[in-house]
């Protein structure tokens, strides 16, 4: 069963690990931004991280939820406003999804995570949310595409991934089917 839930504290030390040793998911997730860490600053900024998050009123909006896959933290979604080369007045949400632990993929984890998480923000007055993803990620396409995203934006050839020119994606899903335009 997969449940989104906020972070507890024990998330801490699954972040210094996919941060700093099972890391092979940053090959998929904007690889062109990865950035040299350690484990003793990971602990410290996910430490600090969970201080300011834990008390949260439960009623606050939250922009990222942990995932749970019977029991086990196997990733996180989270929501941003801040897009890459596309400008977004309204402030409408991009949703984003990393499920490190490799065993957890492939058999529907990120589908049904994702999915539930645009159920939160349509739940939270989201008419439409946004991904961002780059051609060869092909994982993350077809989630997309399960989940009913289509094409918004592309800038051909923004990416250089392991010496590969590939396209910068963007998706949208309109949650309000009525206003679809
Ligand atoms: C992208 C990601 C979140 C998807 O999660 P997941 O649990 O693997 O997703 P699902 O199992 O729900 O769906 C994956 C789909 O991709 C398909 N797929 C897997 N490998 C594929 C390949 N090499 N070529 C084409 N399709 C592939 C699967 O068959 C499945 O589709 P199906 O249900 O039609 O069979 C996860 O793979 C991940 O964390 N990857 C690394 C980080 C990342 O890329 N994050 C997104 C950044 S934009």
């Amino acid at each position: 069963m997969i449940v989104l839930r906020d972070m507890i504290e024990s998330d801490i030390e699954d972040y210094v690990r996919w941060f700093t040793a099972e890391t092979e998911w940053m090959d998929w997730d904007a690889p062109w931004e990865n950035e040299e860490t350690t484990p003793e600053a990971e602990r410290e900024g996910w430490t600090e991280y969970f201080e300011r998050i834990k008390t949260l009123p439960k009623d606050a909006p939250r922009w990222k939820f942990e995932i749970e896959l019977d029991g086990r933290h196997v990733g996180w979604v989270s929501r941003y406003f801040d897009l890459d080369y596309v400008e977004n007045p309204e402030k409408i949400p991009a949703v984003g999804i990393d499920v490190p632990e490799r065993d957890a993929r492939g058999c529907g984890v990120g589908t049904e995570a994702l999915g539930q998480f645009i159920e939160y923000l349509r739940a939270h007055g989201a008419r439409r949310v946004y991904t961002q993803t780059w051609s060869g990620n092909v994982r993350m396409l077809r989630v997309a595409e399960k989940l009913g995203f289509v094409p918004y934006a592309c800038v051909k050839d923004l990416r250089t991934v392991r010496g590969q020119k590939y396209d910068a994606l963007t998706l949208k899903l309109d949650l309000d089917t009525e206003e679809q335009t």
